[in-house]
């Protein structure tokens, strides 16, 4: 890893571990990008930029028609000097105009890697890990600067871009624009990745082929939403999950986004991401600074398996934090499907018992145990125990629990606020809501207004409060309506669209403040599922709750659909009743506990109503999956066979030293005639031995990886097959 300054030729070259970015700074100071992709050793200028006069390009310099921003491919390319592609930022002047000129001003390369105030970003071990560029860009008329922030990582394929815009003029500048990074490649030859959904249907992914003008995803609905990913890559059309190249962009951010790509006529592909710029803006007084989220960047060689496990190991070891970043977690009984609001303290303390007596460790307490919650219709903000369901409190189910041996964890749903509540009647100003106008409700609730630091703080108190005064291991901290009706009664006019960002800041805020306040409780994030399964969230809380849809075969591909850039240990995946709530689908409940040992193991369903053999096989997939979660939670996964594609899934997940190995594999429906199915599991030692748990049977790594084993043949739809395999030692 290094990064390398050519002052001859004014050349930055950024060496992460099998990649290389090389930015050129041309002519008069202005910032054009070289190349990003497979690690070179030295550059010596075998592809210079070409310029060429090309009709309707225009030209800072009347003596030069060869040189215009609108052919050259730019590093941060603004708006109204020549560059007609999009902009990757915009600002406004006092006087109205929205033209800028940033030009390289200066430059510092340091060991590290700087954190951004108030964001959620990824982080060093160690002061050598990582190694960052500032390049500082500057309009000299308005004393705008632009610092353009990457970070290369000694051990990962990857760059960490972001940008810091300062106002070191005189008057109030107005962002219109800011976006976390902006790549052009000198190439078309690119297919489109993306993950797009809706509730209960995440993360399904889209593949499709670049065209001429501008492809998008966005989220304009205040989170990074089920709708679309902040994620995009570009792939090669022979690109496989092995082979081929991958150039990914995945937003550190929770809140609005876009991601876009533009073709142009010249063969060039431009690629940007960052904050939504669709009703934003951001006044920067003199003196005041304005940092954008941070974009990871990823290159592969080796097709999107490659590119996930860069993710899966970075945002395991350089995003997750906190004492459960390296904890195996815990198998968690949650009641939501069991009992939805309708509970009392008798009917959990059986589930409870059930859940202790089957070898599961936490319980969770779902929506519905505070204010008068007996439906959607009331009570969110007041984070006061119901005392006609829970007499006795919390207390007499913490103390239930832990005298069982058990954890307890309990459901939240802070930044939301019900108009039937006792907050809402002593703040009604307390929501995002515009002047005069009642506000559009979701799920019957409002968003409260976390741009306001009295906001923030009260639910700090709050949930301090209750955390404090129970021991409570584990919280679900759910967030259930998108938002509507966007507007501040704390910001002047001027600042109105500046809303939904600081409600980001807010929100990242009560979370620091309150995992830092609370380091022995396990957070998990939740948004009706996967609505907000980002990486800005994962900073914060280690695991998400990939979706509301708990059939297993839908999980199949919401699952598999996540871990393009998400890894197993983040996703929350239970085993819950057949038939499934959600799709109606009847499924073996083998099926169900291979699907969701797959990922962050629990349960969601009735324990009390089980026959005997449901709890036998129950007890048996616990014990199995404590035997198998250092493998799952920690080893390296690989996907073998796409539901996006077939009528099948598997993936195989490997153990850190190689010397173990677990594989699903799942057929979705029987079908007649099919051919004799094979899988070779991927990612082993291919000198080791390794013997089936199960059949006693040894086979070498490399003819497991190579030839494979046959699947066994079963006539039933939705059946799944474990296999585990443990090197023989010579
Ligand atoms: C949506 C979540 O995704 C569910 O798991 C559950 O917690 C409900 N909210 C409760 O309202």
């Amino acid at each position: 890893m290094a990064i390398i300054f050519d002052s001859k030729n004014r050349i930055f070259h950024l060496q992460g571990k099998n990649t290389s970015y090389i930015i050129q700074i041309i002519r008069d100071g202005y910032l054009a990008h070289l190349y990003w992709g497979a690690k070179i050793k030295h550059y010596n200028g075998s592809n210079p930029i070409a310029f060429i006069d090309r009709g309707f390009s225009p030209n800072p310099d009347p003596l030069d028609r060869t040189f215009s921003l609108d052919t050259i491919p730019c590093e941060y390319p603004a708006y109204g000097n020549g560059d007609f592609r999009i902009p990757a930022y915009q600002l406004q002047l006092e006087n109205g105009s929205t033209v800028t000129d940033l030009r390289y001003k200066s430059h510092k390369i340091y060991s590290g890697k700087p954190t951004l105030e108030g964001l959620p970003c990824t982080y060093t071990l160690d002061i050598n890990d990582a190694e960052t560029l500032e390049i500082t860009l500057e309009d000299t008329l308005i004393g705008l600067r632009a610092t353009l922030i990457y970070t290369v990582f000694n051990n990962f394929n990857v760059i960490s871009r972001s940008v810091r815009f300062y106002n070191n003029g005189n008057e109030d500048l107005k962002l219109l624009r800011a976006l976390s990074a902006s790549v052009d490649f000198r190439d078309n030859e690119f297919e489109i990745i993306t993950l797009y959904g809706s509730h209960t249907n995440e993360k399904n992914i889209a593949r499709r082929p670049i065209v001429s003008g501008i492809q998008m995803v966005d989220s304009c609905r205040g989170a990074s939403s089920p709708q679309q990913a902040p994620f995009l890559a570009l792939v090669r059309k022979n690109t496989t999950e092995d082979t081929g190249e991958v150039y990914s962009f995945n937003l550190v951010y929770s809140g609005n986004f876009t991601a876009q790509t533009q073709l142009d006529p010249y063969g060039n592909t431009r690629v940007n991401i960052g904050i939504n710029p669709f009703d934003f803006s951001w006044l920067l007084e003199p003196n005041e600074s304005f940092q954008t989220p941070e974009v990871i960047m990823t290159y592969s060689s080796n097709g999107l398996g490659e590119m996930s496990k860069t993710y899966h190991d970075l945002y395991t070891t350089r995003l997750c934090r906190g004492k459960f970043k390296n904890k195996v977690r815990p198998i968690l009984i949650n009641n939501w499907e069991a009992t939805y609001f309708d509970f009392n303290a008798e009917k959990i303390k059986k589930i409870i018992k059930a859940g202790k007596e089957l070898g599961m460790e936490l319980f969770v307490l779902d929506d519905g145990w505070f204010g008068k919650r007996n439906n959607d219709l009331s009570s969110l903000g007041d984070w006061i125990v119901d005392k006609v369901k829970l007499p006795n409190g919390l207390e007499e189910l913490v103390d239930y629990t832990a005298s069982l041996g058990m954890e307890f964890g309990l459901w939240f749903e802070p930044e939301m606020i019900s108009e039937n509540s006792d907050l809402f009647r002593s703040n009604p100003d307390w929501c995002l809501h515009v002047p005069n106008r009642k506000p559009t409700v979701g799920r019957n609730q409002l968003v409260l207004d976390l741009s306001r630091k009295e906001v923030c703080d009260y639910l700090i108190d709050s949930l301090s409060s209750i955390l404090s005064n129970n021991k409570i291991t584990y919280v679900k901290w759910d967030m259930n309506r998108h938002m509507t009706d966007i507007g501040s009664s704390a910001l002047p006019s001027e600042r109105q669209r500046e809303t939904t960002h600081r409600y980001m800041l807010g929100l990242y805020y009560i979370l620091e403040t309150l995992t830092s306040k609370f380091p022995n409780i396990l957070f998990e994030s939740c948004s009706s599922g996967g609505g907000r399964f980002d990486a800005g969230m994962l900073y914060y809380m280690p695991q998400t709750w990939t979706s509301d849809n708990t059939d297993a075969i839908c999980r199949l591909k919401i699952q598999y659909g996540t871990s393009l850039v998400y890894p197993p240990i983040t996703m929350g995946s239970h085993v819950s009743t057949s038939p499934n709530h959600q799709v109606g689908r009847i499924t073996p409940l083998e099926t169900r506990g291979h699907v969701a040992m797959s990922g962050n193991f629990g349960y969601e369903l009735d324990l009390t109503s089980l026959s005997y053999e449901e709890k036998e096989l129950i007890k048996e997939q616990i014990s199995v999956y404590k035997e198998i979660r250092n493998i799952i939670q920690f080893g390296t996964f690989h996907r073998v066979l796409s539901p996006f594609d077939l009528n099948e899934a598997a993936w195989n997940f490997v153990s850190k030293t190689q010397e173990e190995f677990v594989a699903f594999y799942f057929k979705i429906l029987s079908e007649p005639g099919t051919s004799i199915r094979i899988i070779k599991f991927k990612g082993l030692n291919a000198d080791f031995l390794y013997k089936n748990l199960e059949t006693s049977e040894i086979f070498a790594g490399d003819e497991l990886m190579n030839v494979g084993i046959t699947i066994p043949r079963v006539k039933k739809d939705f059946i799944s097959k474990m296999w585990r395999f443990k090197v023989i030692k010579p």
